[in-house]
């Protein structure tokens, strides 16, 4: 991907070509949801069961509305709101949003929209794969219109999640890849409650409030569906999983079965609310 071009819309209806070359760290979870996609759009069903404790909560937060509501990191345009919003979604996956309507493509650290253009912005499981965390809240504070809700969820800790940690800890072990340093985009970035709210009021956020959400489906399931399920939704599990010869796969998926097995596979989530309070303009 060379650069992303987006249809921003300004003043009196009229629309601009926006040009963007997103970074390499962009440029790496491009490739890492573009080589989901496909599986996020025929698992849906399966995805809205499993994040739908994430869900529910997140839209009680949110409440219904009239205006427009900013889904940030869209992917596949499944996930429901509340009636009344008209939904606009962005997301760095071309391939993610195939087939979407009412959704632009976009990197969450520059929005391709006006400011003050929401009456609401919401995020689910996304905003840890940012390439700049805070700057895309401080994004999402631009966009929004003063005293207008944000709601997002991200995941909890490596040792809440051992679903998602358990199979890095083994492409570790057996190929000697490492999982992302902790400061880089990553399904544990934003798990530290104190950095985010930290974040959040340096975005110009008040009224912050974050809830815990447990995520059983995956414990109900057996092991080896769940397994499934991780290589085939995980994107950046998948990525590493994708390179391997296919002998190394099949005994790859054996052993995370094994692994997923012995371990608790529920998972825990975030759900954060916060009102802007404090209207900022693009640095
Ligand atoms: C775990 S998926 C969640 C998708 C959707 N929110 C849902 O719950 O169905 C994460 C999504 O974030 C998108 N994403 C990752 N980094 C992004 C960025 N920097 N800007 C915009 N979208 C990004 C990915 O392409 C992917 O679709």
């Amino acid at each position: 991907m060379r650069f992303i071009r987006t249809d921003v819309e300004i003043e009196g209806g009229r629309r601009l070509h926006l040009y963007d070359f997103p970074n390499p760290a962009d440029q790496k979870q491009d490739a890492v949801w573009s080589g989901v996609a496909e599986s996020w759009r025929r698992r849906a069903e399966f995805i809205e069961s499993w994040l739908e404790p994430i869900t529910t909560l997140s839209n009680e937060m949110l409440g219904p509305g009239t205006g427009r509501l900013l889904d940030l990191g869209c992917g596949a345009m499944t996930t429901p709101f509340p009636e009344g919003w008209k939904r606009v979604g962005v997301d760095l996956s071309q391939e993610m949003l195939r087939g979407g309507t009412g959704c632009v493509r976009g990197v969450m650290t520059r929005l391709p929209f006006r400011d003050q253009s929401f009456g609401a912005a919401a995020s689910r499981l996304s905003l840890m794969f940012a390439s700049d965390p805070l700057r895309a809240f401080e994004e999402v504070a631009r966009v929004l219109q003063h005293g207008t809700k944000f709601v997002f969820s991200v995941w909890g800790d490596a040792g809440k999640n051992l679903w998602a940690s358990e199979p890095a800890e083994l492409l570790k072990a057996r190929y000697g890849i490492p999982a992302p340093p902790p400061a880089a985009p990553g399904v544990f970035r934003l798990a530290d409650e104190e950095e985010v709210r930290g974040m959040l009021k340096s975005a110009g956020f008040g009224d912050i409030c974050c809830n815990k959400v447990a995520i059983s489906l995956l414990a109900e399931i057996s092991a080896e569906a769940a397994a499934d399920a991780v290589l085939a939704l995980g994107g950046p599990v998948s990525a590493v999983f994708g390179r391997l010869s296919e002998t190394e796969r099949a005994e790859f998926r054996v052993e995370m079965s094994k692994r997923l097995a012995a371990v608790d596979r529920s998972g825990a989530a975030f759900v954060w609310g916060a009102v802007l309070k404090r209207p900022i303009g693009r640095l």
